[in-house]
């Protein structure tokens, strides 16, 4: 049925879990047409949770997008005047030591200018008036080796890398995808953003939209490790039984919460330093939060953000409303793993520009 249609696998190559997502086109419209995760055990190692995910998901497609992530990554926001494209891609070359640790050899560059006018928005809270000979210019670096070394995990499963993300602009790809609602409309001057998170096992990824477009983004080092660290230290149990048991935390709900306590409590303050960051810096109004990654699934998470931060926080399916191929994919699993899948279907959403 989608023998020449477009097709790709994101693959999202996480610290704990490999997940995998296949998207194709049926003319414009994407339908999920296959679906694998692999747990990465500890001491394991990621290429044999690639290969189970691979073989699980008996994929069509060879054609795949992965990202990447951490300290070799740097996402930078840029004010720059108007240019072309190939202009701007001169010229940042010149403005990098400014904004990036590495050196220039060491790294892939890539450049986008975004709509948004530097600071624009309302003017409350610090922003800058907005410029209309201004851009701001999104800079992304990623050391080269990280890149190969991603490249060459690929090709090892007999896969063909079709492009390089990050998990921080994969959560808003997929926000695009299948999340935006077709009008955000303004109130009362302030321009409504919504800030993106993605708590993962060692990382939380940030990423704040304005009507679908970036402005804002950040990791921070923080996850589901630590709470199942924490749950350890504090009942005094092997990190396995510790794992075991905030994942099945109906029978010991408040231990459980009372251990995680802490690393939320980090974890909203790490928020809000970014939330106050962007309203201050772009004059936007961050009213929802959309929670995904596996973190999110211990007992409490998303009514203590909603608490911390003040602010709507809703756990975000990015499965509704797509179209899936109930005869290629294990659709309860899906369902049932869904809002991890943000990064693999951001991933995957790349299949509109092959
Ligand atoms: N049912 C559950 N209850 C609580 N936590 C859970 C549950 N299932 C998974 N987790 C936690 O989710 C985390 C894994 O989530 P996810 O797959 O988003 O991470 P990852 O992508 O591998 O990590 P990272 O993005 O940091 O590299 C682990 O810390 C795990 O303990
Ligand atoms: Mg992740």
């Amino acid at each position: 049925m989608f023998g020449r249609k477009k097709c790709v696998v994101g693959l999202d190559l996480g610290s704990s879990v490999v997940k995998a997502v296949e998207v194709t086109l049926d003319g414009p419209e994407p339908v999920i047409t296959g679906f694998a995760r692999a747990e990465i055990p500890q001491g394991g190692n990621v290429q044999e949770a690639v290969a189970a995910c691979l073989q699980q998901g008996k994929f069509k497609s060879k054609k795949v997008v992965v990202s990447v992530s951490g300290q070799n990554v740097v996402v930078r926001y840029v004010p720059m005047p108007k240019m072309s494209d190939n202009e701007l891609k001169q010229a940042i070359r010149f403005e990098t030591d400014k904004y990036l640790p590495f050196d220039l050899d060491q790294v892939v560059l890539d450049v986008q200018a975004l709509t948004r006018a530097p600071g624009s928005g309302n003017t409350e809270g610090g922003a800058k008036p907005s410029n209309g000979d201004q851009v701001t210019v999104l800079l992304a670096a990623c050391k080269t080796q990280s890149i190969d070394e991603r490249v060459q995990l690929i090709q090892s499963q007999g896969l063909t890398p079709v492009a390089i993300d990050l998990d921080l602009f994969a959560i808003a790809n997929a926000w695009e995808l299948c999340g935006a609602p077709p009008t955000e409309d303004d109130e009362g001057g302030a321009t409504r953003a919504i800030a993106l998170v993605d708590v993962g096992a060692t990382r939380t990824s940030i990423n704040v939209v304005v009507r679908g477009e970036t402005c804002f983004s950040r990791e921070i080092n923080m996850g589901g490790q630590e709470m199942t660290a924490a749950v350890a230290r504090r009942l005094g149990l092997e990190p396995y039984e510790a794992e075991a048991m905030k994942r099945n935390a109906e029978t010991h709900e408040l231990e459980v919460n009372t251990a995680i306590g802490p690393v939320l409590e980090d974890l909203v303050s790490d928020l809000m330093l970014s939330l106050d960051y962007v309203e201050n810096h772009e004059g936007v109004t961050v009213e929802q939060i959309m929670l995904s990654g596996g973190g999110i699934l211990a007992p409490g998470v998303s009514n203590y953000i909603e608490q911390g931060t003040g602010r709507t926080t809703r756990i975000w399916n990015p499965i509704e409303g797509l179209r899936v191929d109930s005869d290629r994919v294990n659709v309860e699993e899906l369902e049932a793993w869904a809002s991890t899948l943000v990064v693999a279907l951001g991933l995957a959403s790349r299949v509109r520009s092959e």
